[in-house]
């Protein structure tokens, strides 16, 4: 399927992961893509969208700058003329019990997972405003919108925030055209994983690497974690014409791990 020919997508975070999973899946269905990080990988991913015949430009940003962020959007008007699509899809983690946690853990959870959302998508909705044939904003929000978990308070408030975002968004925006959607991935096998499994592993009673996520994939339906793939089917659905009726949504992506 090449649902996305002449659509211009935009997705953060997307160096590694679940950004470029979706990116490439994109790519694969004839998009634009602008592929955004801040880190210098994210230029790999673009000349691999490239080299396998996709078109694709990269970006280093900081979604917590809104000076970047408006350069990020200029470039991927400049390149390829309007935006369709905006995934605002960088996050990041720390773990740590309560009397541990730093307010800079704090600041910087909810500044890349939360302003960094609303940077991206303010900026977005503007340009796709502008050109008035409507468009998609989708945000990457986690499980722990749905259920907070130990040792995350700021993640699990940051993640929430992402779908307060989405629902407000969504009502203001509903008649340009313009859907607002948001997905909780589940346990999804990235770098980020990779960290969580060694410090909540620690934290929760010393398991070896690779342990900890062992026991929590036993605990999902599927008995399965997930991929970036499982991930960018849903999105590309979501940016598709057939979700042209679905707006303010927070939808699960994560083997039936949590059905709420
Ligand atoms: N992996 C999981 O199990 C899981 C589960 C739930 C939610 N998520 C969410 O999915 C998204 C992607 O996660 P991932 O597992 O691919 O993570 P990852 O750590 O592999 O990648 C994070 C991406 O965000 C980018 N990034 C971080 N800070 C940034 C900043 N200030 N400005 C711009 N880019 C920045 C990084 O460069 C990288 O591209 C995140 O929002 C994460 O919270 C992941």
């Amino acid at each position: 399927m090449r649902r996305f020919e002449n659509k211009t997508v935009v997705i953060t975070g997307a160096s590694r992961g679940i950004g470029a999973a979706i990116a490439k899946r994109f790519a694969r269905e004839g998009a634009n893509l602008v592929v955004s990080a801040n880190e210098d990988a994210v230029h790999a991913i673009a000349e691999q969208i490239r080299t396998d015949g996709g078109k694709a430009i990269s970006f280093v940003g900081d979604v917590t700058d809104r000076a970047s962020v408006k350069a990020l959007f200029d470039a991927a008007e400049n390149a390829f003329d309007a935006v369709d699509v905006s995934i605002q899809n960088a996050g990041v983690i720390t773990i740590s019990r309560i009397e541990d946690m730093t307010e800079g853990e704090w600041d910087k959870v909810m500044a890349v997972n939360t302003k960094g959302v609303f940077l991206c998508a303010q900026e977005a909705i503007a340009r796709i405003r502008k050109h008035g044939r409507g468009g998609r904003i989708i945000n990457t929000a986690s499980g722990q919108a749905r259920d907070g978990f130990i040792y995350t308070p700021h993640y699990a408030a940051s993640k929430m925030g992402v779908v307060g975002i989405t629902q407000s968004l969504a009502k203001e925006v509903a008649t340009d055209g313009i859907t607002v959607n948001a997905f909780c991935p589940g346990i999804i096998e990235t770098d980020m994983w990779a960290y969580n499994d060694e410090v909540w592993g620690k934290l929760l009673g010393n398991y070896a690497p690779g342990e900890l996520m062992k026991e929590w994939v036993r605990g999902i339906p599927m008995k399965r974690a997930g991929s970036g793939e499982d991930v960018a089917g849903l999105v590309t659905f979501l940016a598709s014409e057939d979700a042209a009726y679905i707006t303010g949504q927070t939808i699960n992506v994560d083997g039936g791990l949590i059905m709420s």
